[in-house]
């Protein structure tokens, strides 16, 4: 009998064993510890938006995305101890794939606005440099007489990003405007140049990196009322993952700490200064 009991001790502690490996090994149970499982943080963002995200054309594969949000990116995945996997997609793609859950996140130079923040876990704020302190309207240099106030484009098109903050103002602010939803901001700049919209709606940095590369455009005098909220960015992530979100917040607050905003913004002025940069439509 004795003998027994041996056995049956051993054959339980062999299952308990073997039942707390097969724990170890247990499914994921929220995004964060799926990214940790495989090793890989996958990102999407959508390259057309220097200087936060844009393309080096000298490089190819993983490395010639660059750009502010593609650093802060590389540091969450160190700081998560993975792998960075960038997804480049057009701006609207990428709010869907982060949506679905194609994506865990999202690093695309996002305003926090209030339909945001309903449909997807926002981060706390991140330092996006000057580039979104004002919203403004590029126009033809020729037309900078034409369009100096809001009524001014009253009945005329307007382009806009698909999905973006900009498509928000150009629809509270200037309401008599017809809104031209644009894919791509280097399409809403071809469509500006060659007549087919008479202003595209751009974050202000932006405005100024791409009329530094298109002089025939300017910056229309009259502005969009901005609200403070809208200046800083935000990742976005799957809602209701607050594991996720908690451990982002504390890698940004580490990033904040340690002083890297105002370098890496400088770091992603210096490159999109730089011949190789390129802004790259991502068409679907
Ligand atoms: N900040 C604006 C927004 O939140 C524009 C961002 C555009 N980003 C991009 N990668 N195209 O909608």
């Amino acid at each position: 009998m004795k003998k027994y009991a041996k056995l049956i001790c051993a054959v339980l502690v062999l299952a308990l064993a073997l039942g707390l490996a097969a724990c170890g090994k247990s499914e994921p149970k929220n995004a964060l510890e799926k990214i940790k499982a495989d090793g890989v943080l996958t990102v999407a963002l959508s390259p057309d938006f220097s200087p936060m995200e844009f393309v080096d054309s000298s490089k190819s594969g993983q490395d010639q995305y660059v750009g502010f949000d593609v650093t802060l990116a590389k540091y969450l995945a160190e700081e998560l101890g993975v792998k960075l996997e960038i997804q480049a997609m057009s701006f609207d793609a990428c709010q869907t794939a982060v949506s679905t859950g194609a994506v865990p996140m999202s690093i695309s130079g996002y305003s926090w606005t209030e339909t945001r923040a309903e449909n997807f876990d926002l981060s706390d704020y991140y330092y996006a440099g000057e580039n979104e302190t004002e919203q403004v309207i590029l126009i033809r240099a020729a037309d900078a007489d034409k369009y100096t106030k809001a009524e001014d484009f009253d009945g005329k098109d307007v382009g806009a990003q698909n999905a973006s903050l900009q498509m928000q103002l150009v629809s509270e602010q200037l309401p008599n405007a017809n809104m031209v939803t644009i894919g791509e901001i280097g399409v809403g700049v071809l469509e500006l140049q060659s007549g087919n919209i008479e202003g595209l709606a751009v974050a202000d940095g932006n405005g100024t990196q791409i009329i530094a590369n298109n002089p025939d455009l300017i910056k229309c005098s009259w502005k969009f009322d901005v609200k403070a909220e809208y200046e800083a960015n935000v990742v976005m992530m799957h809602k209701d993952e607050p594991e996720l979100l908690a451990a982002v917040n504390a890698a940004l607050a580490k990033a904040y700490d340690s002083g890297f905003y105002g370098e890496w913004y400088a770091d992603a002025l210096e490159l999109a200064a730089s011949a190789s940069a390129i802004e790259v439509s991502v068409e679907d």
